[in-house]
């Protein structure tokens, strides 16, 4: 981990500085406006906890949704804000700007070990064009910046990657937060020195979206398990009848090229569950993966493949999974997930590292009841998949490097 950490830094040193925290508060709202999952606020409290109880004064910076670079009422951060009020027991303010007066005004009145979190980020048109003025005004608030947005780490806007910058311009410390710190741990050290057997799981719907994972996972796995719709687009490079099943055409030809590279490393299901339409009372039927006729949408792995997979999973010492085997939102669809989440518990049960991507493998494991035994669910969609891929991601690379800290 070559970046300054903030679990680094003697506590002393933080006591009254103003302390800038990207973190990603972008949790799901109801219509009603009230925060529906706030697993994402909760693994942002531990970097919190610790600037405040160093007597930091904290200027805390996210996005909420995707809204249009104007305020959206629709996707304001004051509901977030009351949640983590009562998470962190009181001492968070709420500005409903992101620069300005009002907002400079609240940072100059924080006290010490108090939080004042300013309004959403992509209120502003300059966030995302990663605007250097905007990156600048963001850093005058604050004396040093904390990322600890691992979900945000892979966009590379102001509050992100142009503040780091900015902060660390103007003779600021830029570190790696608690949570940022964790993702990097086990997604990267997943990665670079797995214990083996190390087994690699993808699903989801789209091979276009993950095959840089593949591509950087192939020469370093023991085994690579591919369910999810992203299975059908190999089954038809096998020459396989895949009915109506959602697949990738133009993706044909790699699916084919990897599965001759990956040899005996790569699985795919050897059977699955098929209905006539993607329903909340579809009827299923289990057949062979070569046994899917015209009419049928593949909706998930069958159980023969939930056997195949789970031993798989049960040898290993490592094992990484993203995106779920089937349509697992909807009942008739759930079993090979529920069922591979069970056995990648079993493994972390038995001291296995268990690492999931986040998004809807974290919802997965939710529905399974076996979130709490795992080793690590990431926080990031895009973020995981794209440091599963050896890819840089903007906001880490922004951070002050751990010699120079
Ligand atoms: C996420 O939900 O994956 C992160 O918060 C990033 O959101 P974005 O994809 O809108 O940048």
């Amino acid at each position: 981990m070559p970046k300054a950490l903030l679990s680094d830094v003697a506590v002393e040193s933080l006591a009254g500085r103003r302390v800038l925290v990207r973190a990603d508060l972008n949790v799901p709202l109801d219509d009603a406006l009230n925060v529906t999952d706030e697993t994402r606020i909760r693994a942002s409290l531990p970097t919190l906890q610790r600037l405040r109880s160093a007597g930091a004064r904290v200027v805390l910076l996210s996005h909420l949704g995707r809204p249009k670079g104007s305020p959206d009422p629709a996707f304001s951060l004051a509901p977030v804000a009351a949640r983590l009020d009562a998470l962190l027991g009181g001492g968070v303010h709420f500005v409903p700007d992101l620069v300005g007066q009002r907002a400079r005004e609240a940072v100059a009145g924080l006290a010490a070990g108090e939080v004042v979190l300013l309004e959403n980020t992509r209120f502003d048109p300059r966030e995302t064009a990663n605007d250097p003025e905007l990156a600048a005004a963001l850093a005058e608030m604050g004396d040093d910046f904390v990322l600890d947005a691992f979900g945000t780490a892979h966009r590379a806007h102001a509050s992100t990657e142009g503040v780091a910058r900015a902060v660390a311009a103007s003779g600021g410390h830029a570190w790696a937060g608690l949570l940022l710190e964790r993702e990097l741990t086990f997604l990267g050290d997943a990665l670079e020195s797995p214990d083996r057997p190390f087994v690699a799981i993808l699903g989801g719907a789209k091979i276009s979206g993950k095959i840089d994972v593949v591509e950087a996972l192939l020469p370093r796995v023991d085994r690579l398990l591919v369910g999810g719709a992203m299975a059908n687009t190999f089954f038809l490079a096998l020459g396989l009848e895949v009915g109506e099943s959602l697949v990738e055409p133009d993706r044909v030809e790699m699916a084919r090229e990897l599965l001759d590279r990956a040899g005996e490393r790569l699985l795919l299901p050897v059977d699955v569950r098929v209905a006539s339409e993607i329903s909340a009372d579809a009827e299923v039927r289990v057949v062979a993966r070569s046994g899917v006729a015209p009419g049928d949408l593949i909706a998930d792995i069958g159980p023969a493949t939930e056997v195949l997979f789970a031993n798989e999973v049960r040898e290993a010492r490592t094992v990484v999974w993203n995106g779920p085997m089937g349509v697992f939102e909807l009942a008739p669809f759930r079993e090979g997930t529920v069922a591979l989440a069970h056995a990648v518990a079993s493994a972390a049960d038995g001291g296995a590292v268990t690492v999931l991507g986040g998004g809807d493998s974290a919802a997965a494991a939710e529905a399974a009841g076996v979130a709490d035994r795992l080793t690590h669910i990431s926080t990031g969609g895009g973020a995981s998949l794209q440091l599963l891929a050896g890819a840089p991601l903007p906001g880490i690379a922004a951070l002050t490097d751990r010699e120079s800290a």
